[in-house]
């Protein structure tokens, strides 16, 4: 894709349903015109229609890696504990909403130790058989599935593992997967109708989650199994065990995080390398060496999380731009990752890229990053493995339908065929 060059006054980018929604290559153009804009750029926040609170201050927005990875590594001055998304909550409705991400230390480091262990790249390692198995299952159903040889990719391939493996590994029955999933939907399909109609049933919905996750983490305190909810459970930081609030709130983060995000890498890969035939062939050529550039390379191309906010703590600056104490800046890791000055030719998806400098679509460092980037480099490579083993004719036929999203660069719907 080539940008389109765009002039700073022409977009805003707190326009959910105009920049956001709008064609790609103007989104593109945008971020490097503030990419090369000097200093930093200030944006009012939008007026959610129906919630119960007023927009905030507004944010100066990170388009520079050097600026995101400036302000992800430094949480004493940038802090997570006043939200991390744009909006502001009250501080209840952070914690319930956002688990540890909306944390900081010590209150996040508690909580991070007590879940790290599930998702170490040991642990990862023994889901690996079962994820293989699991992929192998999704591809080979389809033949039967779909006689025409052509379906939803999002529904029928790529959202299925990573809603599997999570609920596999939190011990969710899978009775209650399609539950799930409803839920993950609408927890990030904020912003786009076809998800989420009212403030009102975007609390209704966590809630139901909330109760159901608390119920699951009672139920494994009282009877343990080998999976996350009961270590989660059991485990003590400091002599304090979780609380089946900080459970139920854990919980909406693993689940949503979880699900959403891998899901959309592995459609955006799926699509970049159907659009990049020559990828494709050296990727499928030559798997066990280039799959993990090629991972990294679609974390990278497609940025599946947009960004994430910090709110300075102290006076500061970035980028000669004065920060005050309280003000928000928002890390654009879209923007990051497509920074000229770090990857050369940016707009070019090239699976041998070297992993350093690293992608940031991960995060950019720091003590939020991504907890869940091995299994999801794990499900993305057990997937694309098992595409290019039994069925490499497989391909994007349709044009991609996006979510309508500032935050997740979602892909609701993409037509595919085989041969
Ligand atoms: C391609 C898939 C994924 C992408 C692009 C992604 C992206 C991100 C990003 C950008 C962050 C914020 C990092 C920061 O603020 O420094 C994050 C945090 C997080 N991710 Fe992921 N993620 C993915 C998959 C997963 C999976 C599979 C899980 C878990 C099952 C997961 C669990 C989490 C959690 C728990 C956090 C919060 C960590 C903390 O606050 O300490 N993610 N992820």
């Amino acid at each position: 894709m080539t940008p389109t060059p765009v002039p700073l006054d022409s977009f805003d980018l707190s326009d959910v349903e105009g920049f956001w929604a709008g064609p790609r290559d103007v989104r593109e153009g945008a971020f490097e015109t503030l990419r090369r804009t000097p200093g930093l750029v200030h944006y009012e926040e939008r007026v959610i229609e129906d919630a119960p609170f007023p927009p905030g201050a507004g944010y100066w927005a990170l388009a520079r890696h050097d600026e995101i990875w400036h302000a992800s590594r430094n949480p004493k001055l940038f802090c997570s504990g006043q939200g991390s998304n744009i909006g502001d909550l009250p501080q209840e409705m952070n914690e319930f909403f956002g688990s540890m991400i909306n944390m900081d230390d010590p209150k996040h480091f508690r909580l991070r130790t007590i879940v790290s262990s599930g998702f170490t790249p040991k642990e990862v390692a023994k889901v690996e058989g079962y994820v293989h198995h699991k992929a192998a299952a999704i591809i080979d159903r389809l033949d039967a599935a779909f006689p025409d040889r052509t379906c939803d990719f999002v529904e029928h391939v790529a959202a299925a593992l990573p809603l599997q493996v999570i609920c596999d590994m939190m011990g969710i029955p899978e009775e209650d997967h399609a539950k799930i999933f409803g839920w993950t939907n609408t927890i990030l399909g904020v912003g786009d109708p076809e998800f989420v109609s009212s403030y009102e049933e975007l609390m209704a919905h966590s809630l139901e989650m909330f109760t159901y996750a608390q119920d699951l983490g009672e139920d494994r305190r009282a009877n343990p199994t080998d999976d996350i909810t009961s270590v989660m459970m059991a485990a003590e930081v400091d002599g304090e065990r979780l609380t089946a609030q900080e459970f139920g709130s854990f919980f909406i983060l693993l689940v949503v995080a979880g699900n959403e995000t891998t899901r959309n890498a592995i459609s955006h890969g799926m699509k970049a390398l159907t659009e990049h035939p020559d990828q494709r062939d050296l990727l499928y050529g030559d798997f066990e060496t280039l799959a993990r550039t090629a991972m990294d390379e679609i974390v990278r191309w497609s940025t599946p999380v947009i960004h994430f906010r910090r709110t300075a703590t102290e006076d500061t600056e970035i980028a000669g731009q004065p920060i005050e104490a309280g003000e928000k800046v928002v890390m654009f890791y879209n923007s990051g990752n497509r920074d000229e000055r770090v990857y050369p030719d940016p707009y070019r998806f090239d699976v041998t890229r070297p992993l350093q400098p690293a992608q940031i679509g991960f995060g950019a460092g720091g003590p939020h990053f991504c907890l869940g980037a091995n299994l999801a480099r794990r499900e993305m490579t057990v997937m694309f493995d098992e595409i290019r083993r039994r069925l490499p004719t497989l391909r994007i036929t349709g044009e991609p339908e996006y979510l309508q999203s500032n935050f997740i660069n979602g892909i609701k719907r993409l037509e595919c065929a085989w041969d």
